[in-house]
């Protein structure tokens, strides 16, 4: 079996081989993995075939990362709303996840991966809870890449537990009103210490945020392909970023 140093090293050949300006890489991606469904419809496959195939995307998107020294990646695995899907579907998505923790966290630990998950874990089964605290702590003190897992997260939900967070601080006498700044409500967030996100990316045709980090992506850059999700690879990570190291971000400044 290949060894993970040495697809490492491959890709950093694709790296080089596309002249990415490594010395402006963005700090934090955040990537909407969405097209899975109709990748699997195309195929004649069952929508969970396309979830089964998008995690191999996202093995091949985290060892890119991983070699290109990107500090941080938020994955949106599942939202608040996807509870609405079919039963079968909701479960299916459970267990891969499940499924890939257990696979997957041993190497992700030699590889100085550290995963944390940004939602409302409350929410889910036993079984997932426990797979994601093992991954969480075993990973801890990794100063890799930082692999941050949207599950059961929505991005209002996230902003009404901080404004209620605020709140108890405020009646607890722990902060006063007029101190309330976007620092302070930052720390309320699943986001805290967590650096908002430089590149958002959503493949799959769709150009819209679907309640995805919507206070940190204020002046984040953005990238939409048509590519579904299990398509997308370690290459088409690598253009993105090659657009996005053209971008001018102003931060409302002016040059
Ligand atoms: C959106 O595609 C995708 C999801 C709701 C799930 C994403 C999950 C994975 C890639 C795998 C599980 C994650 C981990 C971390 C192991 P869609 O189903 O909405 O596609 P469609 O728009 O084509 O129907």
């Amino acid at each position: 079996m290949k060894s993970m140093k040495n697809i490492f090293s491959s890709r950093k050949r694709r790296v080089d081989d596309k002249k990415l300006d490594m010395t402006r890489l963005p700090k934090h991606i955040a990537i909407i993995m969405d097209g899975n469904g109709r990748w699997a419809k195309k195929r004649g496959l069952p929508r969970t075939a396309g979830h089964k195939a998008g995690v191999e995307a996202l093995r091949d998107i985290i060892r890119t990362c991983s070699t290109l020294n990107i500090k941080y990646l938020t994955l949106y695995a599942f939202s608040t709303e996807n509870w609405k899907r079919p039963k079968d579907e909701v479960s299916a998505l459970m267990q891969l996840l499940v499924h890939y923790l257990k696979k997957e966290i041993i190497e992700l630990h030699k590889n100085n991966v550290r995963i944390r998950t940004i939602g409302d874990i409350s929410g889910l089964s036993q079984v997932a809870r426990k797979e994601i605290d093992i991954a969480i702590e075993l990973t801890k003190n990794n100063d890799g890449l930082g692999v941050n897992i949207a599950l059961n997260y929505g991005a209002r939900a996230e902003m009404i537990k901080a404004v209620k967070e605020m709140c108890q601080k405020v009646k607890n006498n722990e902060i006063a009103i007029e101190n309330i700044d976007e620092n302070e409500f930052e720390q309320c967030l699943y986001t805290k210490g967590i650096p908002d996100p430089d590149l958002v990316i959503r493949p799959s045709g769709e150009f819209r945020i679907s309640n995805f980090l919507l206070w940190q992506i204020a002046y984040s850059e953005f990238w939409f392909s048509n590519i579904f999700w299990p398509d997308f690879n370690g290459e088409c990570l690598m253009e993105a970023i090659i657009d996005y190291q053209k971008r001018d971000r102003r931060f409302g400044g002016i040059k």
